[in-house]
């Protein structure tokens, strides 16, 4: 029988919520561990059920890892390159991370396509075009992608799409090709920055990271390191997103406000009270919000599509109607079907919702249908009258560590069954 959360909605949040290690920063750093021959130590380590599952995937390829707190101690010098299976690979989508390192590395991999949330086709096509242009022979057959690198070199390689996993891939890929590679038109979200910090850290020459346009001088080898992960943005979002809604005063501990500015931007549009910190936020809200009228999803540094789901669920019981447009993914609004069912007024059209705030909320048995929307079912829990079942909590424990112990000790009323 699968866990549930089952939530008595209705109370306002107050106090301090810590934000643990970023996800979408650890993944590929773990998986860059590959192309590693020494000791390495990871700091905000997060116990989350996608970590895990690359802790396994890594251990099929004979690195092994353990974790003494928020410490997490890894060592690659032994790896062994072998296939990685379809089962390994569909548990989670950051397993083609690690075809990336493995080709760095080996000049060689053989991996299954990846899993991750269904939020849309999630195609690998970028990730693929990339390998070929820096000189690798890829034949994708049987569900299998079989790739030879003998023949890779340092190219110069234009992504048709500012693709987050592409551009990891393509990074640890050529740390280790001689000569300069240079990506362009490259995602530049915070998480990039972070592993490129990570694989200069061991020895590796990767700059401009975050700029768009990435240099990679390749090095022939790398070595130990510790390294300090950023925490996570999408993370702190949804705390933030979870008081405006809620109602009450939060410190949002470790929130790095300048990885957020576009959802702060958004929230200073409404009537709550944000007071921000070095690496704290502060949010403050006593009344029922303002909508806000227009919200695209766009790569960062524009708002982003993992708090659509999130951000939505605000304008559900905002003062007035919001238009909300996800252009990242093709259909990221699972969501929509299972707040309808809480009372919200929201009506889709292909990429686009329009929310009509309403005064209440009411509890509903409800489904996750990925990682976020989960995580904004949720939210709607706790602030819909009466008592709120959120099933599938699978894909929340993705991302989301004990979330319900969290906004516990804020003030809310969850149990996990
Ligand atoms: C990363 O996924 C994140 N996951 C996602 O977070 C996040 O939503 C996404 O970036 C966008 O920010 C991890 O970092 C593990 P993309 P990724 O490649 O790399 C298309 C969460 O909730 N595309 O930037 O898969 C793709 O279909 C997860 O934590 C291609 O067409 O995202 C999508 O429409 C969900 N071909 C768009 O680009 C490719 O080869 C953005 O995808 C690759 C991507």
């Amino acid at each position: 029988m699968e866990d549930k959360l089952i939530i008595n909605g209705g109370k306002h949040l107050n106090g301090t919520i810590k934000v643990d290690g970023a996800k979408n920063a650890f993944l590929p750093i773990l998986a860059a561990s590959v192309l590693c021959e020494g000791e390495i130590e990871l700091d905000n380590y997060v116990a989350i059920s996608d970590l895990t599952n690359m802790r396994e995937i890594l251990e099929t390829l004979n690195i092994f890892s353990s974790v003494d707190g928020e410490k997490l101690y890894i060592d690659a010098k032994d790896v062994k390159n072998v296939r990685i299976t379809h089962e390994l690979s569909q548990k989670v989508r950051a397993s083609i991370f690690i075809l990336g390192a493995l080709l760095g590395r080996f000049r060689s991999a053989i991996i299954a396509y990846p899993g991750g949330c269904k939020i849309g086709s999630r195609p690998i096509d970028i990730h693929i075009k990339g390998f070929k242009a820096l000189g690798a022979k890829i034949i994708e057959r049987h569900g299998y992608i079989y790739c030879h690198g003998e023949n890779m070199k340092a190219a110069e390689v234009v992504l048709d799409f500012p693709s987050v996993g592409a551009t990891e891939s393509l990074m640890m890929c050529a740390t280790m090709l001689e000569g300069e590679t240079v990506l362009k038109n490259t995602a530049k979200e915070p998480e990039i920055v972070d592993l490129q910090n990570f694989l200069n850290s061991m020895g590796a020459k990767v700059r401009g990271a975050g700029t768009g346009c990435i240099v990679i001088e390749g090095v022939k080898n790398l070595h130990g390191c510790d390294y300090k992960v950023m925490t996570d943005r999408i993370v702190a979002g949804t705390y933030l997103l979870a008081v405006a809604t809620c109602g009450g005063d939060v410190l949002v501990d470790g929130a790095n406000w300048r990885h957020n500015e576009s959802l702060l931007s958004f929230l200073k549009q409404t009537a709550c009270k944000l007071d921000v910190f070095d690496d704290k936020i502060r949010l403050k809200a006593d009344k029922r919000l303002s909508s806000i009228e227009k919200i695209e999803t766009y790569p960062y540094p524009l708002f982003p599509t993992d708090l659509q789901a999130q951000m939505m669920v605000l304008q559900a019981v905002s003062k007035g109607t919001s238009i909300i447009t996800e252009t990242v993914f093709e259909s990221r609004f699972g969501q929509v079907m299972e707040l309808a069912k809480m009372g919200a007024n929201i009506v889709v059209k292909d990429r686009t919702a329009v929310i009509k705030g309403v005064e209440k909320l009411y509890g509903a048995d409800v489904y996750a249908t990925d990682l976020r929307a989960g995580a904004c079912l949720v939210m709607a829990g706790m602030k819909a009258e009466g008592y709120t079942t959120v099933n599938n909590i699978k894909y929340i424990d993705r991302g989301y560590k004990s979330i319900e112990e969290k906004y516990n000790l804020l003030g809310a009323d969850i149990k996990r069954i």
